[in-house]
């Protein structure tokens, strides 16, 4: 940044100088070639998620299947990468949304979240869904198998709903309300 803000700044005062741009693109290439070998840590966890919320409540294949394709990439300890996640800066690019993605909800984790988290979080899901905020619209413009029709979106809801069902049905509702904050 710094290179190529000087290199600029000492364009606008002269007549382009090929030699300035042609260095600069060097420069420039240079550090697309260097960046290459820096890569994110990938968000890959072998083995059974034991806090994985299909260990308390089991999903059909159906819902198996909606899930993996439009939330797990970021909400869980297992994203599938595609190839050009390997070419920087879309590495980046990417591990900041799973990062981001997995600190809101983790359904690989879900299980060791309080309940009134829980409870919260499977509104929150049906929320996003049904405003069509989630998946996010950069992943679906790539992942076009992750644009989710009404009975898909429908199935993955209902599940939901079931869940937030069963877990009131079992719980006091006062563990499932989130305290305010006193400010
Ligand atoms: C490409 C990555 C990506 C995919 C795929 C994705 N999410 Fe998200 N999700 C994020 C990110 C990043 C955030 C946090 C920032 C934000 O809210 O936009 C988030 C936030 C959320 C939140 C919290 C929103 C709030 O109320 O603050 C919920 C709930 C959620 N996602 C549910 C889902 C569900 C359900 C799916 C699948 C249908 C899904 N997400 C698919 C990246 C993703």
């Amino acid at each position: 940044m710094y290179f190529a803000t000087c290199l600029l700044l000492t364009l606008a005062d002269k007549p382009p100088d090929m030699k300035i741009i042609k260095r600069t693109g060097w420069i420039l290439l240079v550090i697309l070639v260097l960046i290459q070998f820096i890569h994110p840590a990938k968000n890959i966890q072998a083995g059974v998620q034991p806090n994985h919320i299909t260990t308390a409540y089991p999903a059909t294949a159906a819902v198996t299947d909606i899930l993996q394709k439009a939330c797990y990439d970021c909400h869980s300890n297992n994203t599938v990468y595609p190839w050009y996640a390997n070419i920087q800066p879309v590495a980046w690019w990417l591990n900041h949304h799973v990062v981001e993605g997995k600190r809101e909800l983790n359904f690989s984790e879900f299980m060791q979240y309080r309940i009134r988290k829980q409870y919260k979080k499977l509104d929150e899901c049906i929320d996003e869904i049904n405003e069509g905020e989630m998946p996010l619209s950069s992943y679906t413009l790539i992942h076009k198998n992750a644009v989710l029709s009404k009975e898909q979106k429908q199935t993955l809801i209902n599940w939901l709903e079931g869940i937030r069902q069963q877990i009131a049905a079992t719980n006091p509702p006062d563990s499932l309300i989130i305290p305010k904050k006193h400010t």
